[in-house]
């Protein structure tokens, strides 16, 4: 069942800006809004110029973060953790529309193995989208 409920369910509507469970919120979970937060902030000052000059993501471990239910750390979460956080030092290293790329499909890996919830968010964050 914990996968059932990972993340935020896809219909969520727009208008809630409160936390929907603060209590509930993991750190990881926490993580997850604000990096997601991050790729909308890229998007909409670099992508549209296709002009990278400048951004960056935050570097996090995502090893050490614990989920709202064990049942996400699914065989491979640290291996995606890890090739995530390589996409996101190469992105920082050379930011361009590749390493963007490289980065939201770091995203979407651990998500179908660790927490479909967001995936249709996540979809909405790749270039051209
Ligand atoms: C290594 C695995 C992994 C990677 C990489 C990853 N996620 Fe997650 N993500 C998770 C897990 C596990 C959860 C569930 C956390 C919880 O509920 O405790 C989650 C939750 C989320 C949520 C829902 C948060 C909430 O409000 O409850 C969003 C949105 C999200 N991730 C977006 C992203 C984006 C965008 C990226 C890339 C920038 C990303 N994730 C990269 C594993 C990952």
């Amino acid at each position: 069942m914990g996968l059932a409920f990972c993340g935020q369910a896809p219909e969520q509507p727009q208008a809630k800006l409160a936390p929907l469970q603060p209590n509930r919120s993991s750190e990881l979970a926490i993580a997850m809004r604000a990096m997601d937060g991050e790729l909308v902030g890229l998007l909409a000052r670099h992508a549209a110029e296709d002009d990278w000059e400048g951004a960056s993501l935050s570097e996090l471990d995502l090893t050490r973060m614990m989920p709202t239910d064990s049942s996400m750390l699914v065989e491979g979460y640290t291996a995606f953790a890890i090739a995530f956080s390589k996409h996101v030092e190469a992105f920082n290293a050379a930011p361009s529309a590749d390493t963007y790329t490289a980065v939201v499909s770091g995203c979407l890996s651990c998500h179908m193995r660790a927490c479909p919830g967001p995936i249709e968010r996540i979809n909405k964050r790749q270039l051209g989208s």
